[in-house]
């Protein structure tokens, strides 16, 4: 399984764009289209190229993981016609943060995995991050998501509540691209 994914936006790609709209801080420039590609070496190319790593878990614990595992879907799945791709870059103030005061505002205040889990499985997801990779990254999280069409206005509800809690008050950037093949 490669590690390090770059999602391209440009003119043509594997994922058609429906929408993309800025909710907090620089937009990106639009494009008609998203691929999503898993290379260890993949050069740039098209609008925009963005890159991110999947990693270790930070904060859930066993018990959610227990839960995750149990419940959730792969991507690729055949229905899952419907996608998102969210960047989000994070604030200063997150990141000078403890890791259990980072746990405790994702968690405990804001029930990022309580809620998430309830959207499951029909909302298949993966993390990538991007802050390790080096300075010149502009998210610190690309987020994707993958989904039947049926399951649009779930998605939409799921958005709304973790864009309501303390954790969205961390979030400085946050792009938001609706996809569909
Ligand atoms: C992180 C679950 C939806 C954005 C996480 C983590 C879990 C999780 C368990 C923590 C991973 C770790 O321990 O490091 C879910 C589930 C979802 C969901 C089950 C249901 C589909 C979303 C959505 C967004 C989102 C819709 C964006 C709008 C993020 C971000 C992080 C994250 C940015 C990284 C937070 C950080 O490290 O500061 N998610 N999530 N998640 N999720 Fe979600």
């Amino acid at each position: 399984m490669p590690r390090l994914f770059l999602f391209v936006g440009a003119d043509q790609g594997d994922w058609t764009v429906t929408s993309q709209r800025t909710l907090a801080g620089e937009g990106l420039a639009p494009v008609s289209a998203v691929t999503m590609l898993g290379t260890e070496a993949a050069p740039g190319s098209g609008t925009w190229a963005l890159r991110g790593i999947t990693s270790n878990e930070r904060y859930v614990e066993r018990a959610e993981k227990t839960q995750l595992l149990a419940v959730q879907e792969g991507l690729s799945r055949p229905q899952a016609r419907c996608a998102a791709l969210i960047p989000i870059r994070k604030t200063a103030a997150w990141w000078a943060l403890t890791q259990d005061e980072r746990r405790a505002v994702f968690e405990a205040q804001s029930h990022h995995t309580e809620i998430g889990l309830r959207y499951l499985p029909a909302i298949a997801r993966r993390l990538h991050h991007c802050r390790d990779l080096g300075e010149a990254e502009p998210f610190d999280f690309l987020t994707w998501f993958e989904f039947a069409p049926e399951h649009t206005s779930a998605f939409d509800d799921l958005l709304a509540a973790l864009r309501a809690s303390p954790e969205w008050a961390y979030v400085d950037r946050e792009v938001e691209v609706r996809l569909s093949r």
